[in-house]
């Protein structure tokens, strides 16, 4: 028989939240920056890494900026002094020869821009799911649930029904944009339940919208290169926010691109719908240079109409819409042009003017701005300072920075920090206080009758308390349940005797309780029916089967903190367990608990035939010779008729938190 056992690993363990582009760093520099000396596990809530990374760039993934790391904060509007440490300790140049390193060849493009050179973003995600699968484990589909502190040191994490505890714990769950990726804010959630403030979200590197929706959308994916944007608050004249060369486009509901998503930081704060963006159509040209050009190129087709002749200065698909937004008619012949209108085409070509109406939602943003706040975040290492051992990385964090590479490298450098303060943990993880405290073997025994609440007692105290539970009833049940099937009288001593052997009986943890299985058949469902429990309760009285199932229990308990729940844990499973529950619920009580259960299940009966049934049971367990089911000397008799479940608990966790010293 064995018992599916916790994991009785000695090496310091790490649990990190999120494969994104920050949790894949960490994990993979975690691991070799300490050669591997801790156990790293990532909780990833896709199928696949890395789903923000895969489409960043337009599916290319512009990785870092190739600036050098002083002009790198310049672009950097939110919190740029908070990186000043991890940035210079893991500059772009870092990067780059990272992933060089990692079998990702790189070119860097227009702007500085770094790009994988196949230009497949999930090359770069494809070569940090290996660096980080090299030494971590990294579960897909598990989304960590929650998140929280364990008693006597470290941290817990739930997910899939399970809770597992951690030395340490990294938060990397980045922002709310792109939530179908995946980022839908839980590591705000998390980074909260630990102590910690998140400033105000919002969306960063947005596309806006324009009033005139319509105008844009006749536009729609045309983009234009070389172009100056600026935005001003108020119409011409107002305070310049935002002026930069580079590429945008037009969208169904206004504009994008990369100079768009910039000036949309720049933007922050404000009502857009002040705000007008102006874009000079020809910076190369200064006015008098452009209306001279304007002059010939009228002049020179004198017959044709103004929508062809603006075709050489500007895209085909512009010219329309453009002609129209200063007031001309396209139609119109070149020679019929006042010189009023020629000016206002000059003005136009140079300041094309775009009132704005809003930004896009965060979902559409490419960052978010704010995050956990960057005071409560030691900048050297990412770890917290409310909460040792705790770090957060990435785009959780309140930093923000433009379109160009500067995000990532920002998630590769807080990973980096973090990774080198992490791969420091083996020596000195712990205080000796703590490790005292660590070490500490939890043992706790709940015996009672049949019907007393004792194995849903058992799992609440179990998650509360991060203890292995074992229901030894179900073990019982199991060997009543396998006799019956092979045609024996379980109460046949020696005929029950000879099969034992042939069990192979299987505890594991399953979602909600423990799963049984008899020669790998999964029998958990079948082991609660009035004809097992009758059996259980015979072959319980044969002490070869005590015997049987003796070793394991007493073995699963010296390899773990356990609490088991039966008839003998407190006298002959664990007479060392400090706490020692005995329920004794009266028969009447419990009877009528199983009655209203029964009652829902649809099974007709009375409350006295089940009183019969109780006393007849507990009469068997009490006076049996093996280990009648008696309270042992040093027992808490806790008698739960009048107590609601979670009474009963509080009860048992208030005596191990005393018997343990957990405070
Ligand atoms: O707790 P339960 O009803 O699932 O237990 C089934 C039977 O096994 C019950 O008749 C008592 C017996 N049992 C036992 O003798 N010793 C244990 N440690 C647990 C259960």
């Amino acid at each position: 028989m064995t018992f599916t056992q916790k994991t009785n690993e000695s090496r310091p363990s790490v649990a990190v939240i999120g494969a994104g582009a920050a949790g894949l760093l960490f994990a993979g520099a975690c691991a070799e920056l300490s050669g591997g000396k801790l156990r790293l596990t990532v909780y990833e809530k896709n199928r696949q890494p890395g789903r923000k990374l895969a489409i960043t760039g337009k599916g290319r993934c512009n990785l870092t900026n190739a600036c050098p790391p002083e002009e790198f904060f310049r672009h950097v509007p939110g919190n740029p002094r908070f990186l000043y440490s991890a940035v210079n300790a893991f500059p772009p140049a870092e990067t780059m020869a990272l992933f060089e390193r990692l079998g990702v060849p790189l070119e860097i493009q227009r702007g500085r821009r770094v790009f994988p050179q196949s230009e497949r973003a999930y090359d770069v995600v494809d070569a940090l799911r290996a660096y980080a699968e090299r030494g971590a484990e990294i579960r897909y589909s598990t989304p960590a649930e929650r998140v929280g502190r364990a008693e006597g040191g470290g941290y817990f994490v739930e997910a899939a029904g399970k809770r597992e505890r951690f030395d340490a714990l990294v938060l990397a769950c980045g922002g709310l944009s792109y939530p179908l990726t995946g980022s839908t804010g839980d590591g705000y959630r998390f980074a909260r339940a630990l102590g910690h403030t998140v400033t105000p979200l919002s969306p960063s590197l947005v596309p806006m919208e324009a009033k005139d929706k319509a105008m844009c959308a006749s536009m729609m994916g045309l983009t234009l290169k070389n172009v100056v944007l600026t935005v001003r608050d108020g119409e011409n004249g107002g305070k310049v926010l935002f002026s930069e060369q580079g590429e945008m486009l037009f969208t169904h509901f206004g504009i994008s691109g990369p100079l768009v998503l910039t000036a949309s930081a720049a933007a922050r704060g404000r009502d857009l719908s002040r705000l007008t963006a102006e874009i000079d159509l020809k910076p190369a040209l200064d006015e008098k240079t452009l209306d001279a050009r304007l002059l010939s190129e009228l002049s020179a087709q004198p017959n044709r109409d103004l929508k062809s002749v603006l075709g050489s200065l500007l895209p085909s698909k512009m010219t329309e819409p453009f002609a129209r937004a200063a007031g001309l008619d396209p139609r119109k012949k070149a020679n019929a042009l006042t010189r009023a209108e020629r000016a206002r085409l000059l003005s136009f070509l140079k300041r094309f003017p775009l009132p704005l109406a809003r930004l896009r939602p965060i979902e559409e943003a490419t960052v978010t701005a704010g995050g956990v706040s960057v005071k409560e975040i030691d900048p050297k290492t990412m770890e917290s300072r409310l909460s040792p051992r705790l770090y957060l990385i990435g785009e959780m964090i309140d930093c923000d920075a433009h379109t160009g590479g500067y995000n990532l490298q920002i998630a590769f450098s807080t990973a980096e920090a973090a990774a080198r303060a992490a791969a420091a943990l083996p020596e000195g993880l712990y205080t000796e206080g703590e490790k005292r405290k660590m070490k500490r073997h939890i043992l706790v025994a709940i015996d009672g009758p049949s019907g007393a609440g004792k194995s849903s007692l058992a799992k609440i105290v179990a998650q509360k308390l991060d203890l292995l539970y074992i229901d030894t009833g179900a073990l019982y049940r199991a060997v009543g349940y396998f006799m019956l099937r092979r045609g024996v009288d379980p109460a046949d001593a020696d005929a029950v005797t000879a099969l034992l052997p042939e069990i192979g009986i299987r505890l594991s943890a399953g979602k909600d309780a423990m799963r049984v299985s008899v020669g790998g058949e999964d029998v958990s469902d079948r082991i609660r029916t009035p004809e097992v429990s009758a059996a259980a309760s015979k072959v319980s009285a044969i002490p070869a089967v005590r015997a049987f199932l003796l070793e394991t229990q007493k073995e699963t308990a010296q390899k773990n903190s356990v609490i088991m729940d039966g008839r003998d844990i407190g006298t002959v499973i664990l007479p060392e367990a400090k706490t020692k529950i005995f329920l004794t619920a009266s028969a009447e009580a419990r009877a009528k608990r199983r009655w209203l259960q029964l009652k829902e299940q649809g099974v007709e009966t009375t409350v006295e035939e089940l009183i019969e049934q109780q006393k007849e049971r507990d009469r068997r367990d009490r006076e049996r010779e093996t280990a009648p089911a008696v309270p042992a000397p040093d027992a808490v008799l806790l008698d739960n008729s009048g107590l609601t479940l979670e009474e009963t608990a509080e009860e048992v966790l208030r005596l191990v938190r005393k018997n343990e010293a957990l405070g």
